[in-house]
């Protein structure tokens, strides 16, 4: 299987949202958020995309000066657990690095073991954890990765 990751851009808006909500259900994004997201200036967001050129997976950060955030990472759920999600998320690190930030942050569900195996993988360490971080009462665990050290 050949995918291609590539800048998300307003074309794939439709069925990111789609995907987002098969994997998050009511905590997905709106549609209007996607459309806020893409129209910030400090966010970056790429797509994944398969051989027809349809989105199959998205993630992007959010830039503060020296700080990145990252905002969501989603592969739609026939393509997980093949890799694509670390080749998604390395893409996105390499952006964040030629942006010249040297932190990056994110929160995610405290019980997503897939998630944080991932950002394990890549080096991101546990910092923190926040009790009902989520609206529906989920706890979030902040990971980080300091490019200066690492
Ligand atoms: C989290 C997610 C993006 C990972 O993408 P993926 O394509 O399934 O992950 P990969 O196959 O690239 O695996 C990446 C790493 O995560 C780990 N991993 C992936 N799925 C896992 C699972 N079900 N259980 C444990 N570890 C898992 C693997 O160890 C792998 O490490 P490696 O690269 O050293 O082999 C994907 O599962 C997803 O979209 N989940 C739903 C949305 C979500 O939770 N997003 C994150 C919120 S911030």
């Amino acid at each position: 299987m050949s995918l291609k990751i590539e800048p998300l851009s307003w074309w794939h808006i439709a069925k990111a949202h789609k995907i987002d909500q098969q994997v998050f259900n009511a905590t997905a994004w709106s549609l209007n958020t996607f459309w806020d997201e893409l129209s910030l200036q400090n966010r970056y967001y790429l797509a994944l995309t398969d051989e027809k050129g349809e989105i199959v997976g998205f993630g992007g950060a959010a830039f503060n000066g020296a700080d990145a955030d990252i905002q969501t990472m989603v592969i739609k759920p026939e393509y997980q657990n093949k890799g694509f999600g670390g080749k998604l998320l390395d893409a996105l690190l390499e952006k964040i690095k030629e942006k010249n930030a040297n932190r990056i942050s994110l929160e995610v569900v405290a019980e997503n073991q897939p998630a944080i195996a991932l950002y394990k993988s890549r080096k991101f360490d546990q910092i923190a954890k926040r009790s009902n971080y989520y609206p529906n009462g989920n706890d979030a665990v902040v990971m980080q990765l300091d490019l200066r050290s690492k």
